[in-house]
């Protein structure tokens, strides 16, 4: 018969592995419940914490980039003692078994000197025990698993905690492996949905929209033909960044982009700018010259404003785009170019035509593909991307860490931006050089931006409406000047802090969330 004191051992015994099967069975499960590796960590960590009456406990993950340790879930320290634990490779006992890949045992850290304890979590070390696994894979270490124990005589026994322990970490191996590739997948899912929705990018033109994607899928069926190519819009919308990257993107990118503003100098000019002349063609040849055409052989020739092209040009340049040929002012001899012809016009042209200002056979000629570039207005889904383009940009270019929060990102979706994507550009420019922050908020803009949030420009709104908005834009302002403080901000304004309080609730304006 056996004695009781035995019968009870065997009884604590049996308790003991059946609680260890139930921390290994209830680690596999929280471990396959979802990807979400902090939350799966943390959640195992209190597991093995309650069932094997472990006082803290760590999961150490190592960073490849850094070459750090990071504690990454615990059970039983605070967020500061998490903060605090970070090692380097072979530094204190955690990075110890990171190097050697092998587990170890400190029987009492209080008697330790390589136990570091970094966190801070144990004022009092002594009599506690700490059991250090290397969580691996293959050979491969990934990380750390730690826990602290108190034993007793009658109470724990290290190698079956160890041995319960290797199994944890081996569970945590195989966790963290499916979980790197599931990001990996998941990074590479995210990668292949952007080229598939970017699928049309040109370098340095920004525009997710569908009519700009549209633009720039044109612009690459376009660019290898010699086409002649019409590119219409409102002023600041990208026509001359078109037509660059046409030329760019076409065989003829080794010749020469030549620019050419028709509206930009006078008509009696013109003609010799554009097809050159010879000496004493008229009073002040002094010498023969080329004109843009000549120029541009074997490359690209750009007419910016054709609409303002004078009549009397318009046969010769209807005579050029359908021959290649012309003669300079002053000489019979015919030229012969290979030129590529690009022009654009933020003119109604078809309006031009029925007014008899422009040749309808040109018009023809000239619009045998037209690309229309929308208004920004008409594509707000560009806009933030467009900010976060140049705001890029100009801080590089001062040396600037500036940010816009989300109402001056309101402002800007809102605004209807007549000069369009130059306006806005220029805007950011300087709101780079000259904000005094580093974070830019809707008071920061200009008060003409405020007010003018009415999408449609061409709707014509009352006086009333108008002067209302630039009275809400005005207390905003105010506000912004005067860190929200009411009574500041009306004495700015010249009126009472009573009247500017009906005058916020009027116009809904809330404080400023901080
Ligand atoms: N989609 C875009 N992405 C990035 N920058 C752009 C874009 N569109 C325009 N810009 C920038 O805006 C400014 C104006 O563009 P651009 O000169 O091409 O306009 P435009 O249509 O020719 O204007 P205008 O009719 O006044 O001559 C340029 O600095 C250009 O770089
Ligand atoms: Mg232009």
């Amino acid at each position: 018969m056996k004695s009781v004191p035995d019968k009870n051992r065997k009884t604590d015994l049996i308790l003991q592995k059946n609680r260890e099967l139930t921390a290994i069975l209830e680690v596999s499960k929280v471990l396959t419940t979802s990807f979400a590796l902090e939350k799966n960590l943390s959640s195992v960590m209190s597991t093995i914490g309650s069932l094997l009456e472990m006082q803290r406990g760590c999961v150490f993950l190592l960073d490849k980039i850094s070459g750090e340790l990071r504690i990454v879930a615990a059970h039983g320290l605070t967020k500061d003692n998490i903060e605090k634990g970070k090692y380097r490779i072979g530094e204190g006992i955690v990075g110890r078994v990171l190097e050697k890949k092998i587990p170890m045992v400190i029987p009492n850290i209080g008697k330790e000197p390589l136990f570091l304890n970094k966190t801070g979590a144990r004022p009092e070390k002594d009599g506690i025990s700490f059991l250090c696994i290397p969580i691996k894979l293959k050979n491969e270490v990934l990380g750390v698993l730690s826990v602290d124990r108190i034993y007793s005589e009658k109470k724990g026994n290290v190698d079956d905690d160890l041995r319960v322990l290797e199994i944890v970490a081996s569970l945590i191996a195989q966790f963290i492996k499916l979980w790197e590739s599931y990001e990996r997948i998941e990074k590479e899912k995210e990668h292949l949905k952007r080229e598939l929705k970017g699928k049309y990018s040109i370098d340095n033109i920004i525009g997710d929209s569908d009519r700009m994607q549209e633009v720039f899928k044109a612009v690459h069926r376009v660019s290898p033909s010699k086409a002649t190519v019409l590119l219409r819009g409102e002023s600041g919308t990208g026509k001359e960044l078109i037509a660059k990257a046409i030329h760019y993107m076409s065989q003829r990118n080794k010749g020469p982009f030549i620019k050419f503003n028709c509206a930009s100098i006078p008509e009696g000019l013109l003609e010799s700018e554009l097809f050159g002349h010879e000496k004493g063609a008229f009073t002040g040849a002094v010498s023969s010259r080329s004109g843009k055409f000549e120029l541009a052989n074997k490359g690209t020739i750009f007419l910016d404003e054709i609409g303002d092209l004078p009549t009397a040009l318009q046969p010769k340049i209807l005579r050029v785009l359908q021959e290649r040929e012309f003669e300079r002012i002053g000489s019979e001899k015919t030229l012969k170019v290979d030129v590529r012809i690009i022009t654009a016009t933020s003119r109604n042209l078809e309006n031009l035509v029925s007014q008899g200002k422009f040749r309808e056979d040109l018009y023809f000629r000239l619009n045998v593909i037209p690309l229309f570039l929308p208004p920004l207005r008409e594509r707000e889904e560009d806009i933030p991307i467009l900010i976060e383009h140049f705001l890029h940009k100009f801080n590089e270019e001062n040396v600037r860490f500036v940010v816009m929060d989300k109402s001056a990102l309101q402002v800007f979706i809102h605004y209807h931006w007549p000069g369009n994507v130059r306006e806005l550009e220029n805007t950011i420019e300087r709101l780079v050089v000259m904000s005094g922050s580093d974070i830019i908020t809707a008071t920061d803009l200009p008060v003409s931006m405020n007010i003018c949030r009415l999408k449609n420009s061409d709707k014509l709104s009352s006086l009333t409406a108008n002067i209302e908005e630039l009275e809400k834009a005005n207390i905003l302002n105010a506000l912004g000047k005067s860190g929200w403080i009411h009574a500041k901000a009306a004495r700015l304004l010249g009126i009472t802090p009573r009247q500017i309080g009906y005058k916020m609730k009027k116009y809904g304006i809330e404080e400023k969330e901080n």
